[in-house]
């Protein structure tokens, strides 16, 4: 089978497609022959050497993918082959990921994709889903689950309604019912947060953010998720109702933060720091509940009329896929690794 691996840190171009046997899934894990991958930023800085040494001398990148279950190890009660399914978190702590004709994974990181899903859908679930779901589901005076009404009267500020996780934060808000107003850098970007399902969107590059947001939701908002602090948790802390939550997943923009102690305290607001490495368990399995109901529902989708385009590249092209999104590519990148 074709896989493309790297065995040492660097640019886009230390990946290379090689020819590899399949593994055989052990106890508790599944195999999936791999028809799409979904790239996030996290793959091209682990390959760059941003988190850190190699943990194993030859790296699959990819924790997002979807495909077609081919094999089932011991223990594994909840999946069979032909299922079709999604991934999520396919190479953490593990050297093959989804960047691969035929991958083993865990079968618990592992969920069956609605009937009417397509594979460039359930490739673009993993990373930035179960990041939004996180996000939205740790408020103090809020749901610890999305569903239809979980957030209704609610409203969530999405920083960032453009970008991957952005776009999922809004749709799954959407869906559960919240008033959702989103910040954008541009009309271009503003038009996909609104197609994603935002109600408002705030161009942040536009006057005073806070003060439009403020108009938006006189009373404040009740939960804010935000990619990138540096520069806007003044802004969060202005528009924050007491006891709401600000959940911060990124350090875009910058990783050092001022704030003043009274007038952060004054909001009674929790700062809820989000990274899915080490969510835990009991996390994923309920955004992956959570997230397939919505897909099933229809309260989420990809492509422009979603607020996500899609960009696909070929196996064969995955340095391609990886400087795309490293580059800032708008909407979702993919990879096109097998037929189904
Ligand atoms: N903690 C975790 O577990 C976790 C999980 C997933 C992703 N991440 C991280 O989250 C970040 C985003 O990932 P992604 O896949 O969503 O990337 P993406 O699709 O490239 O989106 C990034 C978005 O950030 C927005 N942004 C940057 N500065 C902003 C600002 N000052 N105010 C509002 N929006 C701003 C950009 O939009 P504008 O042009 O509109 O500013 C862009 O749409 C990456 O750094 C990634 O590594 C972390």
């Amino acid at each position: 089978m074709r896989a493309v691996v790297y065995t040492e840190s660097g640019d886009s171009s230390v990946l290379e497609l090689v020819e590899r046997e399949p593994a055989e899934p052990g106890p508790g894990e599944v195999r999936v022959r791999i028809v799409r991958a979904g790239v996030n930023p996290t793959d091209w800085k682990f390959r760059a050497g941003g988190m850190g040494e190699l943990a194993f001398p030859e790296i699959v990148p990819g924790q997002d993918g979807a495909g077609v279950v081919d094999a089932v190890g011991p223990e594994v009660t909840d999946l069979a082959v032909g299922d079709r399914v999604w991934t999520m978190l396919a190479q953490h702590q593990r050297p093959g990921g989804t960047a691969q004709e035929q991958v083993v994974i865990p079968a618990d990181r592992v969920t069956v994709l609605p009937d009417a899903a397509s594979y460039d859908l359930g490739a673009s679930l993993g990373v930035p889903a179960v990041t939004a779901h996180r996000a939205l589901t740790t408020s103090e005076d809020g749901p610890d689950r999305l569903a239809p009404g979980a957030l209704s009267g609610m409203t969530v500020l999405v920083a960032g309604g453009a970008g991957a996780v952005g776009n999922a934060a809004i749709q799954l808000a959407r869906w559960a019912g919240a008033t959702v107003v989103s910040t954008v850098s541009s009309d271009e970007k503003g038009r996909l947060a609104t197609a994603a399902g935002a109600h408002h969107v705030v161009n942040y590059r536009d006057g005073d953010a806070a003060a439009a947001i403020r108009d938006l939701a006189p009373d404040g908002v009740d939960l804010v998720v935000e990619v990138a602090p540096a520069q806007n948790l003044r802004l969060d802390v202005g528009v924050i109702k007491p006891r709401g939550t600000i959940a911060i997943y990124a350090n875009n923009g910058g990783d050092e933060v001022t704030l003043s102690v009274r007038e952060t305290f004054s909001t009674n607001a929790r700062f809820q720091w989000v990274l899915l490495y080490t969510v835990g368990q009991e996390a994923l399995r309920r955004a992956a509940e959570d997230i397939t109901a919505a897909v099933a529902d229809g309260g989420f989708g990809v492509g422009e009329e979603h607020g996500l385009p899609l960009h696909h590249h070929p196996l064969e092209r995955t340095a391609e896929a990886h400087a795309a999104v490293e580059d800032g590519a708008i909407g979702k990148v993919l990879i096109d690794v097998g037929d189904h």
